[in-house]
C-alpha cells in the first residue's frame, strides 16, 4: 500500500517541542470553522510552521476540497487494520498534512485494548514533526466532537453574530464542562463586522458563561465577513491565497502569529511553553490520541 506519510512527510526535521492541539469547534453549524481550519493552515504555513490538519467533520468532510486532494484512507482503514496511521496521511504542501477522519472517528472510543496500543504506538513517530495540529470538527454536542474537543489543549469556539450561534456555543461550553470537567475556552468572532463588533459578541458569551458556568473564556479574536472570502469558498479556493490582502485574510494572518505564539497564556492556570503542568502534557500528541481512543 502506497505509504504517504513516509515517502513525503518522514523527511521533515523534528520540531524539537510538542505538537500544538487546537479543535476548532461550534455549538452551531455553518459559522466557518472548515474555512477557518483551511485558512489558518496556509497562514501557519506562511510563518513557517508545520500543520496536521485532522478533518474530523463527518458528514461535511470539507477540508479536502479545499486542498483539492482525493484521499482514498481514512481513520476507519486504521481501526479496520488495513493501514497504519502514517498511511492515511495526505501531503498537500510541503508544510500542510491532512488526515481524512471519516465515520472511523465515531468508533474510536470502541477499539479493542490491543488495537488503542498499536495505534498509540503509530503515532509516537508523529509527536515531534508538527508544530500546530488544527482538529475540524462537527457543530454540536454529539460524543465524538465532545471527544475531540476535550482530547485538545485547546478547544477554539467559532461564534457569529447569530443570536443562535450564541445559545449553541453556551450550550457546547456548558455540555463540555459538565460531562469532560472542561474549564478553559478560548473564543474567536467570524463574519463581524469589525473589530468592535466581534468584542461585543465575545462580551455577551462570555457574560453569560460567567453568570452560570466555573469556566474561563479567551477572546482569540475576530475574523470580519468578507465577500472575498465568500467568493473564494464558492469557487473552492482559500482566501489568505487567493487574496492575501483581504481584511479576511489579514484578521487570519493575525489570529495564526497569536496562536503560533510560544507559551501564549490562554487563562487562569495555563502553563507557559517552559512551565510543566498537565496542560503542557495536554500539548503532546500523542496525548491528544490518548486521550482520543479512551486509552488507560
Ligand atoms: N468571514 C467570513 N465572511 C464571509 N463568509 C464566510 C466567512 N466565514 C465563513 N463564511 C461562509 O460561511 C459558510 C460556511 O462556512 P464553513 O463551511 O467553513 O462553516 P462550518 O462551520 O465548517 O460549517 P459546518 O458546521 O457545516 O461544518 C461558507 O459559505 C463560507 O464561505
Ligand atoms: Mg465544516
Amino acid at each position: 500500500m502506497a505509504n504517504s506519510f513516509t515517502s513525503q512527510n518522514q523527511s521533515m526535521p523534528s520540531t524539537g517541542r510538542s505538537t500544538q492541539v487546537i479543535s476548532v469547534t461550534s455549538g452551531k453549524g455553518g459559522v466557518g470553522k472548515s474555512t477557518l481550519v483551511a485558512n489558518l493552515a496556509v497562514e501557519l504555513e506562511k510563518q513557517g510552521k508545520r500543520v496536521l490538519l485532522f478533518d474530523g467533520d463527518l458528514g461535511m468532510a470539507n477540508l479536502d476540497i479545499f486542498f483539492q486532494v482525493r484521499p482514498q484512507l481514512n481513520i476507519s482503514h486504521v481501526l479496520s487494520g488495513e493501514a497504519d496511521i502514517r498511511d492515511i496521511i495526505v501531503p498537500i504542501s510541503p508544510s500542510i498534512s491532512l488526515i481524512p477522519g471519516g465515520s472511523g472517528v465515531f468508533e474510536l472510543q470502541r477499539m479493542a485494548p490491543h488495537a488503542k496500543q498499536v495505534l498509540l504506538d503509530q503515532v509516537s513517530d508523529l509527536g515531534t514533526i508538527y508544530d500546530v495540529m488544527l482538529i475540524d470538527t462537527a457543530p454540536g454536542i454529539a460524543d465524538h466532537v465532545l471527544y475531540l474537543n476535550s482530547a485538545a489543549q485547546e478547544i477554539l469556539v467559532v461564534l457569529t453574530p447569530d443570536p443562535s450561534s450564541l445559545t449553541d456555543a453556551y450550550a457546547l461550553i456548558k455540555v463540555l464542562h459538565q460531562r469532560q470537567r472542561e474549564t478553559k475556552f478560548s473564543v474567536v468572532t467570524n463574519q463581524v463586522r469589525d473589530e468592535a463588533d466581534g468584542w461585543r459578541i465575545f462580551h455577551r458569551l462570555e457574560s453569560v458563561a460567567a453568570q452560570f458556568l466555573p469556566v474561563s473564556l479567551k477572546y482569540r479574536g475576530f475574523v470580519p465577513a468578507d465577500p472575498h472570502l465568500r467568493h473564494c469558498t464558492r469557487g473552492q479556493q482559500l482566501v489568505t491565497k487567493s487574496v492575501p490582502q483581504a481584511e479576511s485574510s489579514r484578521a487570519i494572518a493575525r489570529l495564526a502569529r497569536d496562536l503560533a505564539l510560544p507559551g501564549l497564556e490562554y487563562g487562569p492556570g495555563h502553563s507557559t511553553s517552559q512551565g510543566f503542568s498537565e496542560v503542557e502534557c495536554k500539548g503532546n500528541l500523542q496525548f491528544f490520541w490518548r486521550q482520543l481512543i479512551g486509552a488507560a
